[in-house]
């Protein structure tokens, strides 16, 4: 149990710290997501899942840069029907809440897998609204207002479940499409998955990833992603956002806080340390609100603004 200090309610969830496992990495088992937990985290997030199984991309499909990573998957994953037991195993193991991030090609497909995922057990979901790379999925929906609404609003009516919607920040406005996903219904926003970008190999002179271009995450985007929680907060007052975006520190995550999330989501930290990072994190949150003389993270949230 978390101590109160750090626990918090967000779109319906308790949670007993601030840090969530953001989708995409150890996401896929319950054994893994259990250790995430162990770690210290207040729930976590699965690798994201549609209708039909996909295998990805092939490899190379991650490459470490400067600061980061930059990954081209391919949203892999073996289709709800499958990954139905997974989230059945995952609730006997884990009693945190448990997020499942889901993905489909059109507004009726998210909400079956939708549906599927919270017949399953899943406490809230997540729309993937924000792959940067696979095509007729992810941003080509969220960088779309008039389809945005439509996922959303198709899931919403379909599951009672909280609906977490992750934003892309290869947008030009994502104060529009965060008011278009909260006038949809969503109930939380995750602000925001990758960048896009690429690598190139000066020996071989290709691009290193096989799919060319990717999805850049950890510390080299980390102020592009509190600016975005930054102009949502400014503009969007009452929708509680989830900061996720090269995170790898109390301090970064303090940052999150006060820019207007009221949760954070760790990722790539976690690939560059291990699952503990969340204690170390949770350490130093809870250290730098008794010396502010504070009682719980929430009285942090959007202070910047103040
Ligand atoms: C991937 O599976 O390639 C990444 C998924 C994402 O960026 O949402």
């Amino acid at each position: 149990m978390g101590s109160s200090t750090l626990s918090l309610q967000i779109a319906g969830l308790s949670l007993d710290y601030p840090g969530m496992l953001a989708s995409g990495v150890l996401g896929y088992s319950a054994e893994s997501m259990f250790r995430v937990i162990e770690g210290g985290a207040g729930a976590v997030v699965t690798k994201s899942v549609s209708l039909q199984p996909r295998c990805g991309y092939a490899n190379p499909t991650v490459v470490q840069v400067k600061s980061g990573l930059i990954n081209a998957m391919g949203l892999p994953n073996p289709g709800i029907q499958v990954y139905a037991e997974e989230i059945r195993r995952s609730k006997t193991l884990i009693r945190q809440p448990l997020i499942v991030s889901i993905f489909g090609y059109s507004a009726e497909e998210y909400a079956v897998v939708a549906g599927k995922a919270v017949a399953a057990g899943a406490d809230a979901l997540e729309l993937n609204v924000s792959c940067p790379h696979v095509k007729q999925t992810g941003s080509e929906i969220g960088q779309n207002a008039a389809l945005l609404f439509e996922v959303v609003k198709t899931v919403k009516a379909t599951v009672k479940v909280p609906v977490f919607v992750k934003l892309s920040p290869n947008v030009t406005d994502i104060v529009h499409l965060a008011s278009t996903a909260v006038d949809a219904g969503a109930d939380a926003l995750t602000a925001v998955n990758t960048l896009r970008a690429i690598a190139i190999n000066v020996e071989t002179t290709r691009p290193i990833l096989n799919n060319i271009k990717g999805g850049l995450s950890g510390p080299a985007m980390k102020n592009v992603a509190l600016r975005c929680v930054y102009d949502i907060r400014e503009k969007l007052a009452n929708i509680p956002i989830v900061g996720c975006g090269g995170i790898s520190s109390w301090q970064d995550a303090v940052e999150f806080f006060l820019a207007g999330a009221s949760a954070v989501q760790i990722g790539t930290a976690i690939a560059f340390d291990s699952p503990k990072v969340f204690q170390t994190i949770n350490q130093g949150i809870e250290t730098y609100l008794k010396k502010k003389h504070l009682r719980s993270v929430n009285e942090i949230v959007g202070l910047s603004h103040h």
